[in-house]
């Protein structure tokens, strides 16, 4: 057993980019009370990743809707540049990617100083390794499951071994440090990802794209993380 299986529950993340934006604040409160632990909000430049989504109006928007954490992935060119600006709007957690930022520990401590939840993003290619510097300085790592920039992408499984290596460094150098994993989660993937050490799940289309609807969709998520649990503590 480890820290990770001691824990209650694994939380849930919905990331919105999957929501139907013209019902927006009607979803969001949906998933708040299907149980989710925070809101999930994809940024995009067209620049970083080949996409564009939204911005701070959007997050003054949410901010109105539900009393959860709104936790602001920025897969921007100069993340310093919009923090204020989302911070204003009322964010309560960023999380920054370590590709492309000359000036990371800087961005890190900018957020902090904000008085913000901090998560560092490591895309597919990236190694667990690049983390040892910063990890003493994160509130969570968010290991990239797809590539950035789209949703309805498919979980690549290689990743698995990089997320019980991530696990193994939080355990070592930062033990309240969580894990979170962001693409292609769904079911079966979410209790692949917590037996790997995964703590906090993004979801985007296995939650808002759900035919049966965003409860029934959260409930089976929670199932599969909870079997994952069960399996662990043996
Ligand atoms: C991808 C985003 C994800 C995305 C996940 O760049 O960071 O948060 O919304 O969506 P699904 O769950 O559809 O893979
Ligand atoms: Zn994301």
């Amino acid at each position: 057993m480890n820290e990770q299986a001691d824990k209650c529950a694994v939380k849930l993340a919905p990331s919105i980019l999957a929501a139907d934006f013209a019902r927006l604040g009607e979803m969001v409160i949906q998933a708040e009370r299907a149980g989710a632990n925070r809101i999930h909000v994809d940024v995009m430049d067209g620049h970083f990743v080949p996409n564009i989504s939204l911005g701070a109006p959007i997050v003054k928007s949410l901010r109105q809707v539900t009393r959860l954490p709104l936790e602001i992935h920025l897969m921007i060119c100069d993340p310093d540049f919009f923090l204020d600006e989302f911070v204003e709007a009322g964010s309560d957690s960023f999380i920054v990617h370590w590709e492309g930022n000359n000036n990371l520990h800087r961005t890190i401590q900018r957020v902090k100083n904000l008085g913000k939840g901090i998560g560092l993003a490591i895309n597919p290619a990236t190694p667990a390794s690049v983390l040892e510097e910063v990890l003493r300085e994160l509130d969570f790592v968010l290991v990239m499951t797809v590539n950035p920039g789209f949703g309805h992408q498919h979980f690549i499984h290689s990743m698995l071994p990089k997320i019980q290596r991530v696990r193994q460094m939080i355990r070592q150098i930062r033990p309240n440090c969580e894990l979170e994993l962001d693409g292609g989660i769904d079911a079966a993937t979410a209790q692949l990802g917590v037996a790997a050490g995964a703590d906090v799940l993004v979801a985007g289309t296995s939650i808002f794209c759900d035919q049966d609807g965003v409860d029934i969709a959260m409930a089976r998520l929670r199932t599969a993380t909870e079997d994952a649990l069960k399996l662990e503590k043996g």
